[in-house]
């Protein structure tokens, strides 16, 4: 499976990628790794695996790059790497509906929460003020509405009573790093047929174990 990467941050999620491309264990090539920041660790990280990256960041005017210009050349990058798949793995600006439909094959992106709950930011905090018992993360596809498009898995966990946002977030980040590899597995033995549930296919297997 030829996987186009998009990120903005840390990159932790990429860097499980990158480990299963090179031990192995999933059957993967990441083609390219694009980052909207040049300060993105995952830039670091895709370059010491001798993967390409192409950062679409900020000029040395400080401006930030129009949402715009970035989809036209991450659309060039997309259209010369021909990924089978697209990832979005901590990337943190929200794609336009045009840039959506031109990417030319299916695009998932990972969110830390149990959608459709807590979409948006700062979801660790909110499930805390909430009192909810349960936290978790979801791997689901991208549509133009933010985080709206269908959930294809999800990993949860129970909150503790002295639980904080940024215990939450270390744990749910933990529940990612299996998520992610988890969810790739399902796709490349066609577990999860992107293409079919992109066209409306009504049934799946979405894990939903506390509703
Ligand atoms: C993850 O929590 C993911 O759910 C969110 O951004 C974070 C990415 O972390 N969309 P990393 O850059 O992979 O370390």
């Amino acid at each position: 499976l030829k996987i186009a990467v998009l990120v903005s941050g840390s990159g932790s999620n990429l860097q499980v990628m990158i480990d299963a491309m090179q031990n192995g264990s999933l059957p993967i090539e990441i083609v390219g790794v694009i980052s909207n920041r040049e300060d993105a660790y995952a830039v670091v990280r895709a370059k010491t695996a001798g993967i390409h990256v192409s950062v679409l960041s900020h000029t040395t005017s400080g401006k930030r790059m129009s949402i715009a210009t970035f989809e036209k050349h991450a659309l060039e990058q997309l259209n010369t790497w021909q990924p089978d798949l697209v990832v979005l793995a901590g990337f943190m600006r929200v794609l336009s509906a045009e840039f959506i439909h031109a990417v030319p094959c299916p695009m998932i992106n990972l969110h830390p929460s149990l959608l459709p709950d807590y979409k948006g930011l700062d979801t660790h905090h909110r499930v805390l003020r909430a009192g909810e018992a349960y936290h978790g993360c979801s791997v689901h596809l991208v549509v133009p509405e933010l985080d709206a498009g269908q959930v294809l898995t999800q990993a949860w966990l129970a909150i503790c009573s002295d639980e904080t946002a940024e215990s939450l977030a270390l744990r749910v980040q933990k529940l990612e790093h299996q998520l992610v590899p988890f969810t790739l597995e399902l796709i490349i033995k066609g577990v999860l047929n992107l293409a079919t549930i992109q066209a409306g296919q009504t049934e799946g297997f979405v894990p939903l174990p506390y509703r």
